[in-house]
């Protein structure tokens, strides 16, 4: 009775007028062709600016390796770094679904990836967990599933391989490799993953993927025919220095506030407005 009574407690204090996002929300937002918006967060001031701007997944992704380290890839970020941001993240959020990522080598083996999965849910707080995999990971994906561990599986540029691949280059441009992808992206699902992320492909590749899967696909440059998207939090507020990738819009341009900025980016995507074809892969 105790128990329940803390639940109840801690629930109202969220105000039931704007439940958190769950699973479930989400899946009722696919169903009803409302876009999912989603941004990287890696600390508690910037992930409160995200919440209150009504964005509603974020993600602590190892792109903090690239961003907030200085790293050129992602490939050195490890499992206590993802915690390490993943909880001040969560003391920043109120409303929007937390999804940490798990770094490059950190689930090489299923019973290693679900030792790791609970430590960024148990000691980061984080409420799902994205792995960069294609047919490979399905039996890892299926193992964190029976042990309720909700995945994101990251599909298309998985910039994890970026030494592998030789580049962060576009995915999915020739027929084979499209049927490759839309196959990987079922396997997974079948294999219980959650959420379909997408990165780099041509916008008929996400619309394929978003259409044959129950489940919610996410992109990032997949184009505007997917059921949600994703940017880093840097890039739209214009911080990223250099050169940055085809489908990242400065959404600071024109706003006088980063809560304004990111408020913008939240509409955009709604209203489907963002990605617009100069943000798009053919
Ligand atoms: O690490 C990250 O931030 C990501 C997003 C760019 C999707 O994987």
């Amino acid at each position: 009775m105790l128990v329940l009574q803390t639940m109840y407690t801690q629930l109202e204090q969220r105000g039931m007028s704007d439940p958190p996002v769950n699973i479930s929300s989400l899946r009722k937002m696919k169903q009803n062709r409302e876009p999912i918006s989603c941004l990287t967060a890696y600390d508690a001031s910037f992930a409160a600016l995200v919440d209150a701007a009504g964005t509603d997944v974020v993600l602590v992704g190892d792109s903090l390796g690239m961003v907030v380290q200085g790293h050129d890839t992602t490939v050195p970020v490890t499992v206590d770094d993802i915690i390490y941001h993943t909880r001040a993240v969560a003391r920043g959020l109120r409303h929007a679904f937390l999804v940490a990522d798990m770094p490059f080598m950190s689930y090489t083996s299923a019973d290693q990836a679900l030792h790791n999965a609970v430590r960024l849910m148990q000691e980061g707080g984080a409420k799902m967990v994205k792995l960069e995999g294609g047919v490979g990971q399905a039996s890892i994906v299926e193992h964190l599933a029976r042990h309720d561990v909700p995945v994101c599986a990251h599909l298309g540029l998985k910039p994890q391989s970026v030494h592998k691949i030789g580049g962060f280059t576009v995915q999915g441009r020739e027929p084979d490799n499209a049927r490759a992808l839309l196959d990987a992206a079922v396997s997974l699902q079948d294999a219980g993953a959650d959420i379909v992320l997408l990165e780099c492909v041509p916008n008929e590749v996400g619309r394929s993927v978003a259409t044959a899967l129950a489940v919610p696909v996410i992109g990032i440059g997949a184009g505007p025919d997917v059921d949600g998207q994703i940017l880093v939090l840097y890039d739209i507020l214009n911080i990223t220095q250099g050169r940055t990738p085809r489908f990242v819009k400065n959404f600071q341009d024109g706003h006088d506030s980063p809560l304004a900025a990111i408020k913008a980016y939240v509409a955009a995507v709604k209203s489907r407005e963002y990605p617009a074809p100069e943000h798009c892969f053919s």
